[in-house]
Parts: C-alpha cells; sequence; structure tokens
C-alpha cells in the first residue's frame, strides 16, 4: 500500500483537484483506492458522487478513534473509489488534535487499521491550504508527499518559505518513529506565457539547490478548462478529456505521466485496460 498526501502551506493551488482526479486514476488502472478528505471543508468528499446519500461516519471517528472502522468508509459510484468523508464542519477537529501528545501520528496509527490494510492499494489524503494540526497529521502520515505549486511569482515564493517551515517543523518528528517522507512538487495550473515558464525554470533550480528536499516532477499540469469541467461534471478528468487538439497534451496523457512519475512500478498501465496486476507496488 503507498500513501501520498497532497499538501500546500498556500490556498486555492489545486490540491483537492489533484487529489480526487489522481485517486480516481489510480482506482481505473484496476488499484484499490481510498481517498481521505483532512480537509475540514469538505471538498474531496463532494467531489465525486457518493454510493450512499449518508455517511454513517468518516473523518472524525478515525481521528477521534485513531482508527478507520468500516463505518468510516464510503465508496464513490466509481469502481475501486472510496472515500472517507470529511465531517466536522464546525472545525472541532484541528483544537481536538492539538491538545492530544500524540497528534502528529494519529492519522498515521489509523492508516494501519485492520480495515483497511489488505484492502486498498493506495491511499491519497487530501489537506486544507492553512498550517495546522491535521495538515501535520496528514503530512506524517504519507509515504511521499505532492505538492502542487502555481509558476506565479508570489504563489512560489510562498511555496519555498512554506514548504521550508513544514520541513523544518515535522522533519524532527523522525526522532518519534515517524519518518517525513519525501515532497514531490508539481507544477500545476502552468499557463502558456513566457512568464509562467520562466517561474517554472527558476522553482526548478531553486529546489536542486535545496538539495533534493523537494523534487520537482517533470510532469507540469496545464492549466485548462478541462479540470473545471470535469469538476462540474463530477467526472476523473482523464475520462473527460481523453484526446485534445493543440500543444497543450490532454488531461489523460497528463494524469497519466503524473501517476508514472509517482509510481514508476505503473509505468505502462492504462486507465481503461485493465492491465494492471496486483502486488507491483
Ligand atoms: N489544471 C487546472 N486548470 C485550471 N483550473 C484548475 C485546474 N485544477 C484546478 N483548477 C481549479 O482551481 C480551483 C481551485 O482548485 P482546488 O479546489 O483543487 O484547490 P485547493 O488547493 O484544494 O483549494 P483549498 O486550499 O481551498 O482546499 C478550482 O476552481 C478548480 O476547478
Ligand atoms: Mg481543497
Amino acid at each position: 500500500m503507498i500513501k501520498f498526501t497532497v499538501t500546500s502551506t498556500k490556498g486555492g493551488v489545486g490540491k483537492t483537484t489533484l487529489t480526487a482526479n489522481l485517486g480516481a486514476l489510480l482506482a481505473d488502472m484496476g488499484l484499490r483506492v481510498l481517498l481521505i478528505d483532512a480537509d475540514v471543508q469538505p471538498s474531496l468528499s463532494k467531489y465525486f458522487p457518493l454510493a450512499s446519500s449518508s455517511p454513517a461516519a468518516g473523518l472524525t471517528e478515525m481521528i477521534v478513534r485513531g482508527e478507520i472502522t468500516p463505518a468510516c468508509i464510503t465508496p464513490t459510484v466509481y469502481q475501486n473509489l472510496d472515500v472517507v468523508v470529511s465531517d466536522d464542519p464546525e472545525g472541532n477537529l484541528p483544537h481536538w488534535l492539538l491538545n492530544r501528545i500524540d497528534r502528529g501520528f494519529r492519522l498515521r496509527l489509523a492508516l494501519q487499521s485492520k480495515a483497511i490494510t489488505g484492502s486498498y492499494d493506495c491511499i491519497l489524503i487530501d489537506t486544507q491550504g492553512a498550517v495546522g494540526p491535521l495538515q501535520d497529521a496528514a503530512a506524517l502520515a504519507a509515504d511521499i508527499l505532492v505538492s502542487p505549486i502555481t509558476p506565479e511569482i508570489l504563489s512560489a515564493r510562498e511555496f519555498k518559505d512554506g514548504t521550508m517551515e513544514l520541513l523544518d517543523r515535522l522533519e524532527p518528528s523522525s526522532a518519534m518513529g515517524a519518518t517525513l517522507g519525501p515532497m514531490k512538487a508539481v507544477i500545476y495550473r502552468q499557463d502558456r506565457t513566457i512568464d509562467a515558464k520562466v517561474i517554472a525554470a527558476g522553482i526548478r533550480e531553486d529546489f536542486i539547490k535545496l538539495k533534493g528536499r523537494v523534487t520537482v516532477l517533470d510532469t507540469a499540469v496545464p492549466h485548462a478548462k478541462a479540470y473545471k469541467e470535469a469538476a462540474t461534471l463530477r467526472l476523473p478528468v482523464h475520462r473527460h478529456e481523453r484526446r485534445r487538439e493543440g500543444v497543450t497534451p490532454s488531461a489523460y496523457t497528463v494524469m497519466h505521466q503524473l501517476a508514472w512519475e509517482l509510481i514508476p512500478s505503473l509505468e505502462g498501465v492504462y486507465a481503461d485496460a485493465g492491465s494492471f496486476h496486483r502486488g507491483v507496488l
């Protein structure tokens, strides 16, 4: 089982869109995927239609019990794709967590629950775009952190400062038995302006200088209306836009490249070919 947490200290960069679409792509490749909505604003929970209109439980039970029970899991209408919904509209969970000495490890511990080990190949956790105990717990639960970054100068600066703060804050947790996974930054919502290209190149260079604490992936997700359209239709974007005319690659192509770069053992596996064999992860 491989665990990703999608995180960024900046809001509105595309975390939920990326989590949902990556999860749906992996599910269509044949992996059994569990999405966890660890944002108190439940965007991921509402992203795809759920098979049940009233989930029995969700994030609150998962954090408070420190365990994912079967009631916490709600199937989406898509095969192989389930979700732990966010059910904390008043935002009590971050406060609850703050008072716990094991706040950094609660989510990590929950991912060892009987209800999920052996039942899922991949877990993807979405987080809120603000620093807080829930975001920290989600970051410490992952094997790999994925962080979308928009190539705009202010966002890029904020990304760098925010990411370094996150790493400086959480890397010492390794001493307590939880190693912070590597961070993979994804240049996200890149448009075709010169400015965006220059900034994207600058981001890559900056992180090379930081000696590998953050790797910038080769795959960049373009700014394209397909992502918004697919969200409105509540469809995985790789199903919504399979082909595209022009220089911007289709969402189908981009999402595959991203998945292959994040999980190299999946290279050559396509969403609809049914060619995935369990055991490659
Ligand atoms: N590749 C893309 N191209 C264009 N628009 C996009 C793309 N990806 C996402 N968007 C749009 O950007 C907006 C923000 O995306 P999203 O909600 O995923 O960000 P977020 O980081 O989860 O935000 P928050 O911090 O509020 O949770 C949405 O309207 C979404 O449809
Ligand atoms: Mg979000």
